[in-house]
C-alpha cells in the first residue's frame, strides 16, 4: 500500500508556550526535510500553544503539522469555553484530535457528540484524528473488536467519501494508555485489520485503502517498529513519549 505512515504526539495537558517553543524548535533541529517527507509528522498541543507553534514552524518553514486536541461541535456563537474549528484552521491547524478516551471519560463525550465533531472539524477544513478504544473489563471480556466497530460505525456517520478518505483512525487501548503496558502488535493488527475490513464493508475498498490507522497507547521508541510492521497499522498517537524530543524524534525516525 501506499499510505504514508503519521506520528503524531498527543501532549495533552502539558506544556505552557515557552515549554512548547523550546519542544517545536528541538524538533525542528533534530529533524530533516528528508525525514519529514517519509513520515508525516504531527504535533497536538494545548490550544494555549498554537500560535507558538505556528510561528516556530512558519519561520523554520518546517513540514511539521500541527492540530489540536478538540474542537467545538458548533461552528460558532454563544458557547462559552469553546473553540471553534476556524480558529484553529485559522492558525494553520492540519488536524483535530476527536473523541480520546479522556475526552470519553471525563467529560461524557458520547458517540453522537463525537460524530458530530467530526463533521464540524471538517466543515472547518480540519482532518479528525478520530479515537476508538476499548476499556480493559471490554478487553478481559473478548469483545474489543465488537466495541471498537460500534464506535467507529457511529463516529464516521453520514461523512461523506471524500472526507472518509481523508480521516485517521486511532485505535487506543484504554488499558495501555499511560501505563506503559503496550498491545502486543499482534493485539493492535487485530483491532486496526478489523476496522480496516469494516470500513471495506462499509464504503468500499477505494476508501478502506486509503484511510490510515494508528495505533496508541505506551508507544515509545523501543516498540514503534514491530508496532509499524503491522500490515495495517500506518502510523502512532504518542502521548508521554512525545514530550521529549530526543525520544518523539527516534520514533518519527523508526524507518531507519
Ligand atoms: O493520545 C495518546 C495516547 O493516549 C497514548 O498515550 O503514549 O502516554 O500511553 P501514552
Amino acid at each position: 500500500t501506499t499510505r504514508k505512515p503519521i506520528i503524531a504526539g498527543n501532549w495533552k495537558m502539558n506544556l505552557n508556550h515557552f515549554e512548547a517553543n523550546l519542544l517545536v524548535q528541538k524538533l525542528a533541529a533534530s529533524l530533516t526535510a528528508e525525514q519529514l517527507e517519509a513520515v508525516e509528522t504531527v504535533v497536538l498541543p494545548p490550544f494555549t500553544d498554537l500560535r507558538t507553534v505556528e510561528s516556530v514552524i512558519a519561520d523554520g518553514k518546517l513540514k511539521i503539522k500541527y492540530g489540536a486536541q478538540d474542537v467545538s461541535p458548533h461552528a460558532g456563537g454563544a458557547y462559552t469555553g469553546e473553540i471553534a474549528g476556524a480558529f484553529l484552521a485559522k492558525l494553520g491547524c492540519s488536524y483535530a484530535v476527536i473523541g480520546h478516551s479522556e475526552r470519553r471519560e471525563y467529560h461524557n463525550e458520547s458517540d453522537e457528540l463525537i460524530n458530530a465533531k467530526n463533521k464540524a472539524a471538517f466543515a472547518a477544513g480540519l482532518v479528525p484524528i478520530f479515537c476508538v478504544g476499548e476499556g480493559l473489563d471490554i478487553r478481559e471480556a473478548g469483545n474489543q473488536v465488537e466495541h471498537v466497530l460500534a464506535q467507529v460505525d457511529a463516529g464516521l456517520e453520514g461523512l461523506k467519501t471524500e472526507q472518509l478518505q481523508q480521516i485517521v483512525i486511532a485505535y487506543e487501548p484504554v488499558w495501555a494508555i499511560g501505563t506503559g503496558k503496550t498491545a502486543t502488535p499482534d493485539d493492535a493488527q487485530e483491532v486496526c485489520g478489523a476496522i480496516r475490513a469494516r470500513l471495506v464493508e462499509k464504503f468500499g475498498a477505494e476508501v478502506a485503502d486509503v484511510v490510515r490507522i494508528q495505533y496508541g497507547g505506551s508507544v515509545k521508541a523501543a516498540n514503534i517498529a514491530q508496532i509499524m510492521a503491522q500490515p495495517d497499522v500506518d502510523g502512532a498517537l504518542v502521548g508521554g513519549a512525545s514530550l521529549d524530543a530526543e525520544e518523539f524524534v527516534s520514533i518519527v525516525r523508526f524507518p531507519e
